[in-house]
């Protein structure tokens, strides 16, 4: 009777194990990120103050305020980082080929991207501005002074909708990278580029005679001013660390804090 009893006891206990590693078994993202203790990133270096490459002691780095989060994030699973630059089209497929754990690249969650892709809570607000040559600086006021202009938007890019939405009678070129598209607007191939505020403000701290922002108004769509981290659908303990890494850094001020840093060393290094 007693043996009995044992092993009942003892398959009742194997059965709540078992079910048990069920409710997990569908979400092991933590897990995973643990195991190879690494935390793979996915970001597309053309977008300081976000991310943007330097030169430190003779090596090729990817530095800004989306990096330091990935940081943050790495520290609270306990692993290292692994930065892998990507063009901005081509992070989303990354993600979900699983060439990534997370996508940390100045991402805003449209409605069309998450249909698949998960998103954090924002850890940024932007608005849209038209990046413009600085002896153009007064030339753009309304949307009909851009009439016939060749107007830069990235490929795949929330500018990329809002340029072909909003500038109908402008030519707007899409290419896979920026920092392409702002070197073009110096060499008179583009007359503005879509980008917003945060890089265009960057653009003119760090080259005060090179570049200024147009007068014209774009309008940014409440959903397209947040910036937030992409990850997928499944991996949902990845993705509510995340939220509380980003949730901490902001009641802390320390997010604040991290985008000026990330400014500081942009204006630092001549990249
Ligand atoms: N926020 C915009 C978007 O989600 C642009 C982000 C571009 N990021 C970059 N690293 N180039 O489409």
């Amino acid at each position: 009777m007693k043996k009995r009893f044992l092993v009942l006891l003892s398959v009742m206990a194997a059965l709540t194990i078992v079910l048990a590693g069920c409710g997990n078994k569908k979400d092991t993202s933590v897990q995973k990120v643990q195991d190879k203790k690494t935390l793979v990133v996915g970001t597309s270096a053309d977008y300081a103050p976000f991310e943007f490459p330097i030169m430190q002691n003779g090596k090729k780095q990817i530095v800004g305020f989306d990096i330091l989060l990935a940081k943050q994030i790495g520290k609270e699973l306990g692993v290292k980082v692994k930065i892998v630059n990507t063009d901005y089209p081509d992070l989303l497929p990354e993600l979900k080929n699983n060439k990534v754990d997370l996508v940390i690249a100045g991402m805003t969650p449209t409605a069309q991207r998450r249909k698949s892709i998960a998103f954090s809570k924002p850890y940024y607000y932007t608005s849209n501005t038209l990046l413009v040559r600085k002896a153009d600086a007064n030339k753009f006021n309304t949307i009909a002074d851009l009439k016939g202009k060749s107007v830069g938007a990235q490929q795949s890019s929330t500018q990329e909708t809002i340029a072909k939405k909003q500038l109908k009678n402008s030519n707007v070129v899409t290419e896979s990278l920026v920092t392409g598209m702002t070197t073009e607007l110096q060499n008179g191939k583009l007359d503005g580029v879509v980008v917003e505020k945060a890089i265009s403000d960057n653009y003119v701290r760090k080259y005060p005679e090179k570049y200024a922002i147009a007068k014209v108004k774009l309008t940014t769509p409440k959903q397209a001013s947040q910036i937030c981290v992409a990850g997928r659908k499944g991996d949902k303990a990845l993705m509510k660390k995340t939220n509380k890494v980003i949730t901490h850094l902001d009641k802390t001020g320390k997010l604040d804090k991290m985008f000026d840093q990330a400014e500081t060393i942009q204006v630092k290094y001549n990249k």
